[in-house]
């Protein structure tokens, strides 16, 4: 339909970006089409709307000349090619009318630049200027530009490089790894709800280590998180060292996702210590301890869900209480195991036990101390 669509307006028209990568890759079934099409899209976008039976009405938005037509449960975006640039404060570019080179140059990475024909003089042809097949082969990530200027251009670009690499388990590569390290502070024009969409991409993820120890050696980290890195760090007094909590947290994650689905109980795992910064003190007689970090932890849940401008709701309080709740068990087992004190802890968990066995499951299965393996039993 697009590409008869298309022809009678007599506007060349491709399907581009994620749809053609997800497709290349045999990845999931797609919720959305992004169509570019040589001339307006706004224009195909109602020609489409009017051949195709049961698709929705078109929704324009001017601003961006962009058009979007629903039909079942798939999104159709349309724009039509352009060229851009861009204003060093901003992510929003001056865009002029270009060619479908122009509009692959503009693209994020290599792997989102290709492109496939709708129309009749060479329908199906692949067209990948960047060699984006490759790169899906190599399975890298690599920008179709210098890619100090497509990150400087969108920095949020560098937090899509290190979603796509957690999603996808691909390599960023090397000199866009280091532009990325290179342009960090361009981060701060991003707003907080776009990072968080980026964050909650990386901990769905099935490996979300990949995208946090990507955090880690970009430097983005400091930016985004600063409360986890400042778990990084093994101190030693008196031959006494206490176990890197920055690097037990991601193996803490990485297990909880092998174990569950729930996006908020994973927030959990990766704020579980946060709490053990600034709690730790040295005592001579019992060495490295963390008092009350559980009770500071929840509450830097609080500040941490606020400064990334995320929903104050029930989900934030969830993530406060496995927080709160998360060493309990863990404790319990060490010294003074009583029936009492585990109805107790079941009492005050309600509903969320089950979620809380899986937390601390994840948390003991971690290489740990043989005290908390004890915890098992
Ligand atoms: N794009 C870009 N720069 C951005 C965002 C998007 O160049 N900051 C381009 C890419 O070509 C991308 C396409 O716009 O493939 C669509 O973007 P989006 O829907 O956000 O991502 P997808 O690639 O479709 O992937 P996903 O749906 O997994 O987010």
């Amino acid at each position: 339909t697009i590409s008869s669509a298309a022809k009678e307006l007599s506007i060349d028209a491709y399907v581009i970006g994620g749809y053609v990568r997800d497709y290349l890759l045999k990845r999931g079934t797609p919720k959305d089409i992004d169509i570019v099409a040589i001339g307006s899209g706004i224009e195909l976008a109602h020609k489409v709307a009017s051949k195709l039976p049961g698709s929705s009405e078109v929704s324009v938005f001017k601003n961006f000349g962009t058009a979007m037509v629903k039909y079942k449960d798939i999104e159709i975006e349309f724009v039509g090619a352009r060229k851009e640039s861009y204003h060093r404060d901003s992510r929003k570019p001056v865009v002029e009318n270009g060619s479908l080179d122009d509009d692959q140059k503009r693209r994020d990475f290599t792997i989102n630049a290709l492109a496939i024909s709708l129309n009749p003089k060479d329908y199906g042809n692949l067209l990948d200027p960047f060699d984006g097949i490759g790169d899906l082969k190599r399975e890298l990530i690599r920008t179709p530009l210098d890619p100090n200027i497509t990150y400087s251009d969108d920095p949020l670009r560098m937090m899509r490089a290190i979603r796509f690499a957690t999603q996808l388990n691909f390599t960023i590569h090397p000199d866009s790894l280091k532009a990325i390290a290179d342009n960090k502070d361009r981060i701060k024009i991003i707003s907080n709800e776009r990072i968080v969409d980026e964050l909650n991409k990386i901990l769905a993820s099935k490996k979300p280590s990949i995208g946090f120890s990507l955090l880690h050696k970009s430097g983005l980290l400091s930016y985004i998180l600063p409360e986890l890195l400042a778990l990084e760090g093994i101190e030693e007094i008196e031959g006494q060292r206490h176990k890197d909590n920055f690097w037990h947290t991601l193996e803490v994650v990485d297990n909880i996702a092998e174990n569950t689905e729930n996006l908020w109980l994973r927030w959990a795992a990766l704020l579980h210590d946060i709490g053990k910064a600034p709690t730790k003190k040295f005592d001579k007689k019992i060495g490295w301890t963390f008092h009350g970090h559980e009770f500071l932890g929840s509450k830097m849940v609080y500040k941490l869900f606020k400064r990334l401008r995320m929903p104050l709701n029930d989900k934030m309080k969830f993530v406060q209480k496995m927080v709160l709740m998360s060493s309990r068990p863990i404790v319990l087992s060490e010294d003074f195991v009583t029936d009492s004190a585990v109805r107790r802890l079941i009492f005050d968990a309600g509903e969320n036990v089950e979620a809380l066995m899986i937390l601390c499951e994840a948390d003991i299965t971690t290489k740990n101390s043989k005290k908390q393996r004890k915890y098992r039993n």
